[in-house]
């Protein structure tokens, strides 16, 4: 294209429906807080916000992706921690996460629960503890790959408790939340999206929040830290990326418009139930998010490193 034509392409930007790239199943906690955002973003941008749910490795096949993707501003990605866990967790990854994207905005804080399937034997946390040292080697624990939260989470509960547990890995925590309803797998560490309602309606075991703090939605609920696995804390927060090269014009609409949804009563509402926290507004620009990507890189990469675990 001419330069006056890429001009008018980036004025007139939506012309027709944006990718949104999910890099977990349908129905998993990060499709809910994408279609939560899309739904409102449709609405502002009066184009279709198109969820691709591009499933693999943890997260890392759909990021090589997007890394590769056409940066005509009509790609966008929305991933997690497991941006910035990725590089300590796989030995060869085709992307680097803070040089092969452009950097959109963050959007909302995520709680993670510790759950057992429904039939489980232990009915507290000091059970829990007890039952998972002295059984550890029969222990199945379900997660959505390498780079997944459900999988750090888990490599962290192991690690407080110093036992091993059979990973089970999944393409999201949607078919490992089937999994667990179902009996084939005994524990999971998973998002408030998409827990909240499996425990409200008491079809699984729940033995805790990940926060430091007790959550707003579920204020009876303790968290780990309290019950004994000290500063045990993971928060799940969301990045919104796109590929390198797409116009900043674009980018700073995009920006505009997942700040506009944040502020739609009806995404604020539904956030709130499931538990997301909506991130101050110092968070959802371009370079808070760099930088925090930048920090939690830094944060998680010696510790998964010490931990041994690693793809190739
Ligand atoms: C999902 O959407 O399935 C989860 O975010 C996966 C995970 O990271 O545990």
């Amino acid at each position: 294209l001419g330069a006056a034509s890429l001009s008018f392409a980036q004025a007139n930007w939506p012309t027709k429906p944006i990718t949104l790239v999910v890099p977990f199943a349908a129905g998993g906690p990060t499709d809910v807080v994408a279609r939560t955002l899309g739904a409102s973003m449709t609405k502002s941008l009066g184009q279709t916000i198109v969820v691709e749910n591009k499933l693999g490795a943890g997260g890392t096949v759909a990021a090589a992706a997007v890394a590769r993707g056409n940066p005509d501003g009509y790609t966008f990605f929305i991933h997690h921690n497991g941006m910035a866990t990725a590089p300590a967790l796989y030995r060869k990854l085709s992307y680097d996460p803070l040089k092969d994207f452009e950097y959109v905005s963050q959007a909302v804080d995520v709680p993670m629960t510790l759950l057992a399937r429904k039939d489980f034997p232990a009915n507290n946390f000091q059970e829990l503890q007890a039952y998972l040292k002295a059984n550890a080697s029969k222990i199945n624990l379900a997660n959505a790959g390498l780079g997944a939260v459900s999988q750090l989470c888990g490599l962290m509960l192991q690690h407080a408790l110093g036992v091993k547990f059979t990973e089970v890995p999944f393409q999201g925590t949607a078919p490992a939340m089937n999994a667990l309803l179902g009996g084939q797998v005994d524990i999971l560490c998973d998002q408030t999206t998409q827990t909240i309602p499996q425990i409200k309606a008491g079809s699984v075991k729940f033995y805790g929040v990940t926060t430091k703090n007790r959550i707003k939605v579920m204020p009876d609920a303790p968290t780990l830290h309290e019950q004994g696995l000290k500063d045990f804390e993971v928060v799940v927060w969301h990045g919104i990326y796109a590929p390198k090269g797409t116009p900043k014009p674009i980018l700073d609409k995009m920006n505009g418009a997942i700040r506009a949804a944040l502020k739609d009563p009806a995404v604020v509402q539904k956030m709130t139930e499931l538990g997301a926290e909506i991130v101050p507004d110092s968070k959802l620009t371009s370079e808070g998010l760099h930088s925090w990507l930048q920090s939690e890189i830094n944060k998680w990469g010696p510790a998964i490193k010490a931990s041994g675990k690693f793809a190739d």
